[in-house]
């Protein structure tokens, strides 16, 4: 009936076509009774009432009640064994730590890989475990319909088995401020040989690449590259410019060299952009990652030294 790419939107939309269907049904049955009688004991046809002493049927109200309950309980029992399905992942599911942060999702693999695109095999089940470094936000998988809150100091799983490879989108679905819209990231499932792949890759990558680290770590979803970001200034023609400053309350103007971009990394309250609001976290950066960063600004950056 719908588009069922996970075993979890299986169950979900069985319960759902289950409840809305069964309230179909009866608004259908109540109407058209409702019409039926509305007709049939019309006053102009029935200007007296026939019997005005009946006192109803004790037969037809415990049946009513009865079939009632049962479809209630039907629809508990379909609801309970789902869930319980959807909140116990199996022990041999692939695991993948999801940090969410203002506002990006960060995916890491046992083996050590890091990715901005929630990479997974098709047909293996696979177990989010996921914390917030900083609000609380919502990671929701529309395809595979599977929501979960994903709160700092404390950590929440989710659990699918896809069945169709493809990309699909991860939303962020608890408002966590200003870049809320943006906090997005793509789903993908591929064939397990391919995954295998993918995953080896990043293990056998060199050293950080400025570009793969800032696409990884998620301050894409804040800057960007090429003109200013969601939320925050844009990289490109950054380094060497002059820009204006807050510091402590005060406005100046310096040159954004390299002590500038790395005290902007490592404390980003320190000098906030004018014109822009002062949301950045201290990033999780080995030194490795921030000289990568910094090279990679310096290259994206204009002429002057
Ligand atoms: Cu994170 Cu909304």
């Amino acid at each position: 009936m719908f588009r069922e790419v996970s075993d979890t939107a299986v169950l979900v939309d069985r319960s759902l076509v289950f409840i809305i269907g069964t309230a179909i049904a009866f608004l259908a049955v109540v109407t058209a009774l409702m019409l039926y009688f509305v007709v049939r004991y019309r006053a102009s046809r029935h200007p007296v009432a026939e019997n005005p002493d009946r006192e109803g049927s004790t037969a037809l109200e415990v049946a009513w009640t009865v079939a009632a309950t049962l479809l209630v309980i039907l629809m508990f029992w379909f609801g309970w064994r789902d869930f319980a399905y959807l909140r116990t992942p199996p022990a041999d599911a692939l695991r993948v730590r999801v940090t969410a942060q203002e506002w990006s999702w960060r995916f890491t693999y046992a083996g050590g890989r890091e990715s901005d695109v929630l990479r997974v095999p098709l047909g293996r089940p696979t177990r989010l475990d996921m914390t917030s470094l900083d609000v609380i936000h919502s990671a929701y998988i529309p395809a595979f319909r599977i929501k979960e809150d994903v709160v700092p100091g404390m950590t929440t799983h989710l659990w699918f088995t896809p069945k169709e490879a493809g990309k699909y989108d991860l939303f962020c679905t608890e408002y966590c401020g200003e870049g809320h819209s943006h906090m997005r990231a793509v789903v993908d499932v591929v064939p397990e040989a391919a995954f295998a792949v993918w995953l080896g890759e990043g293990a056998a990558a060199g050293p950080p690449q400025g570009e793969a680290v800032l696409k990884e770590k998620g301050c894409l979803g804040c800057h960007a590259i090429d003109g200013p970001g969601p939320v925050a200034p844009g990289f490109r023609g950054l380094y060497g410019s002059t820009v204006t400053v807050v510091t402590g309350g005060a406005e100046r103007t310096i040159p954004a060299d390299e002590p500038y971009l790395r005290r902007s990394i490592v404390d980003p309250a320190a000098d906030v952009v004018k014109g822009y609001p002062n949301i950045m976290p201290r990033m999780p950066l080995d030194s490795a990652e921030l000289d990568a960063v910094v090279a990679a600004l310096k290259a994206l950056g204009g002429t002057r030294p």
